[in-house]
């Protein structure tokens, strides 16, 4: 079966270590193996048609290959297709979006395209520096290890609307309470009702005063991002000059060329990058989409050093083995493949770093526990309403977050700790708590069904994958 007068099915053909293998799921009019041949040839060399101009040369060499299906019905399944290296424009990442990412969507026989994974070869990760500090450099600045707790953090509710010294009250309460970490939020940047360098110069100083007395680290997460690289730019200086670490940039709305630069910058400015991903589910969610992972895949080789993933247990979607994976993504080195999340497999070269994931989005000390089971210790908890919202406002909020992560480090479960800490006691009142056995039994069951969740998904398709993203 062919697409455009050529064939790309080639089930012998076995990836090489230089390859890229990308895993898709596609439904259509038309049989699954023409679906895989047609993303094949449009994501590749080929086109609607035969052509006079195509050769040997460009077909052997530069062809995508169809090298397994996994078809669930005569109209769709998951198609595992390995693009040569030589395919590639290796310096330039937006050449890889524009073939695999690119105009394939549009294919009128496809009724769904979602792109579940790709796997980087090693020799592409080489063009990269991966994350400046990462999460060893953060434990480093932050003091924390030895300890190897949580890093806690808040973001600044409302999210817009408060005045420069309005929002500087709230980060110093917060700093004080116990909090390592105080961010802007996505959409808070250089409003007129709170200008970017005021907001910051008043921050600068409420920092200073929180870890004078409190003798710990602090951070400030200032959101930079802008349509402006300039405007960026001197804001990025600007933060270097004071002596702060941390610049936040929203890296899914600044597009890769901007990104790059930025961080770019920011390494060589010695600054924390904190990046938020607002904006990754409008690709995330349909059924035409773009998986985070692969998002996340290339934040960790460009080189954030702390970045949104979800939390399994707050108010985004995505349940805990999905988050589970997005933190392994985040952490480990070597990644097995697991079918039934969608997910390839990977192996990390060694200076593209582990960064730290951050657990955020209706967070709160409730949530703890929970949110541990699931990441484990290397995590930054976040809370925005879950500490302006505790019943004694926001330095209460602060200090029940911050007992929760110390019961968790000290082994005691958040309602024992209560017991001796009115604050998150309140907090636990107003919030609830959630067990961390409901995540580590999800854990245990996907470590005894594995063949079962793998036969769901050939069985049931994306729609299956859906339902295990979500336990
Ligand atoms: C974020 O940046 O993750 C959100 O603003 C979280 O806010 P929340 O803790 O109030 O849900």
């Amino acid at each position: 079966m062919a697409y455009g007068g050529y064939s790309y099915l080639d089930k012998k053909y076995k990836p090489g270590k230089d390859d890229f293998v990308v895993l898709f799921w596609l439904e259509g009019h038309a049989k699954i193996e023409k679906l895989a041949e047609a993303v094949a040839s449009e994501s590749s060399v080929g086109t609607w048609t035969k052509i006079h101009t195509m050769n040997e040369k460009v077909f052997r060499e530069y062809r995508a290959r169809v090298y397994k299906i996994v078809k669930v019905t005569e109209n769709s399944g998951f198609v595992f297709v390995a693009y040569p290296w030589e395919h590639f424009d290796q310096k330039n990442v937006l050449q890889f979006y524009a073939g695999v990412l690119g105009n394939l969507f549009g294919l009128k026989e496809l009724e769904e395209c979602y792109v579940l994974d790709v796997k980087f070869p090693e020799k592409y990760q080489k063009q990269f520096s991966g994350p400046g500090a990462g999460l060893e450099g953060l434990r480093k600045y932050m003091g924390t290890k030895k300890t190897k707790r949580p890093h806690v953090g808040t973001i600044v509710k409302p999210k817009v609307g408060l005045t420069p010294k309005e929002f500087a009250d709230v980060a110093y309460k917060a700093w004080v309470g116990g909090l390592d970490l105080v961010k802007d939020d996505e959409n808070l940047i250089d409003q007129k009702f709170c200008p970017w360098k005021k907001r910051f110069d008043l921050m600068a100083k409420a920092l200073d005063k929180a870890e004078q007395e409190t003798g710990e680290r602090k951070l400030y997460s200032s959101n930079i991002t802008d349509s402006s690289i300039d405007r960026m730019l001197e804001r990025l200086d600007y933060i270097k000059d004071s002596g702060m670490k941390m610049v936040m940039l929203d890296v899914y709305i600044l597009g890769i060329p901007a990104l790059m630069k930025m961080v770019e910058e920011a390494k060589k400015a010695k600054l924390f990058i904190h990046a938020h991903r607002a904006g990754y589910a409008a690709h995330h969610r349909g059924n035409f989409g773009v998986n985070f992972a692969i998002y996340e895949r290339f934040w960790r080789m460009i080189g954030v050093d702390q970045l949104h993933i979800g939390t399994g247990v707050g108010k985004m979607e995505g349940g805990a083995l999905l988050i589970k994976r997005f933190h392994e993504l985040a952490e480990e080195y070597k990644i097995p493949e697991k079918f039934y999340l969608g997910s390839l497999g990977q192996t990390w070269i060694k200076k593209i770093k582990p960064f730290f994931s951050i657990a955020s989005g209706g967070m709160d000390p409730g949530k703890v526990d929970a949110a541990v089971a699931l990441h484990g210790q290397n995590v930054i908890i976040q809370a925005g309403g879950g500490v302006h919202g505790h019943p004694k406002g926001t330095l209460a909020g602060a200090k029940a977050m911050r007992q929760a992560v110390d019961a968790v480090v000290e082994g005691v479960p958040a309602p024992e700790y209560a017991r001796n800490h009115k604050e998150l006691e309140l907090a636990l009142r107003k919030w609830g708590y959630i067990d961390p056995n409901t995540i580590t039994t999800k854990f245990k069951f996907e470590r005894q069904n594995k063949r079962m969740l793998t036969n769901l998904v050939k069985k049931k398709g994306m729609a299956g994958i859906r339902a295990i993203w979500e336990i």
